[in-house]
């Protein structure tokens, strides 16, 4: 299936370009970890982060070159935190985006410092840019990272999500999880592409209302897509939310409530970008990634 239109298609293509030249060069003896680093950010990700983070910048009239850096930033911290996800004292999974996962491939050892170093490098690549944004957007926009992949975004997310394995939690906690472990991150990329883009705060204000609403809807269709997809289509195993009984929308309220509720969120993403010129392309993307099958 076919996610984004013409031009988040040339921006999908100018990440996948860009983002090796941000990983560091394999050296002996760095080699192993060197090489997992490359192995996870390789292609077969959707790079939905990166995207959503030119389009905003592109949407609040900036040049899209001038966020590259940031974009692939929040890329490598996507892959690294799908890559401590599947380890054996996480979700244990043995396979994503369609090959075996880091710690299959490389040891469970490397795979935890490619995790650690992917996020490293993520902050070096955006300190070290040489990039025409202005200073004060570049912080910004690096405070906003830091904190949705910390405790207060995707780490405290998956810390509740690993808490509460086997245990019945109610919808705000869970709304809470999905929220933090994968909302936070999309709903950065989208503010951070209107910060750097130089948008106005009514902007950045509107983004960070899509990102929230296409974040929490993505979990949603996540969870869906764990009972009604196959391992071919998802390039992930199937299955292993109910495995390791975990809590989600579809165990606690149902396939039909769970994409009743993903079709509201993307009415409210839609909605948020309402009377902005050059917004068609996002408007679509949130429809499409309701019926995403991959
Ligand atoms: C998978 O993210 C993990 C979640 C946050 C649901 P993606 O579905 O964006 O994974 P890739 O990057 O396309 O492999
Ligand atoms: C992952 O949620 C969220 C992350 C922060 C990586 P899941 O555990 O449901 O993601 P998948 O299904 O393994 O991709
Ligand atoms: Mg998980
Ligand atoms: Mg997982
Ligand atoms: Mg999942």
């Amino acid at each position: 299936m076919k996610l984004y239109s013409q031009q988040l298609d040339t921006y999908c293509a100018a990440v996948e370009h860009a983002l090796p030249s941000y990983l560091p060069a394999p050296k002996d003896g760095e080699k192993t970890v060197c090489d997992a680093m490359a192995y996870a950010c390789e292609a077969g990700g959707k790079r939905l982060r990166p995207v959503l983070l030119c389009a905003f910048a592109a949407l609040a009239g900036g040049d899209v070159a001038a966020a590259m850096p940031y974009a692939c930033a929040i890329e490598m911290i996507h892959s690294y935190s799908l890559v401590h996800d599947d380890m054996p004292c996480m979700d244990n999974s043995p396979l994503r985006r369609g090959k075996p996962s880091v710690h299959a491939k490389f040891g469970e050892d490397m795979a935890l410092l490619c995790g650690d170093a992917l996020l490293n490098r993520a902050f070096e690549t955006v300190l070290s840019a040489d990039t025409a944004v202005a200073a004060d957007r570049r912080l910004r926009a690096s405070f906003v990272l830091a904190r949705a992949a910390g405790i207060r975004g995707m780490i405290g997310g998956q810390t509740i999500d690993l808490e509460n394995e086997g245990k019945a939690i109610e919808l705000p906690l869970l709304e809470e999880l999905h929220r933090k472990k994968t909302g936070a991150l999309i709903t950065a990329a989208c503010e951070m592409g209107a910060i750097l883009g130089g948008g106005d705060e009514s902007l950045v204000a509107a983004a960070r209302e899509y990102g929230k609403s296409v974040g929490l809807c993505f979990q949603l269709v996540d969870d869906i897509l764990d009972v009604t997809a196959t391992a071919e289509e998802l390039g992930k195993p199937v299955g292993g939310d109910e495995q390791n009984e975990k809590n989600t929308y579809v165990s606690l309220l149902g396939l039909s409530e769970t994409r009743r509720l993903a079709a509201a969120q993307t009415d409210n993403a839609i909605a948020a970008l309402d009377g902005i010129d050059g917004a068609d392309d996002l408007k679509a993307l949130a429809t499409v990634l309701l019926s995403r099958t991959l």
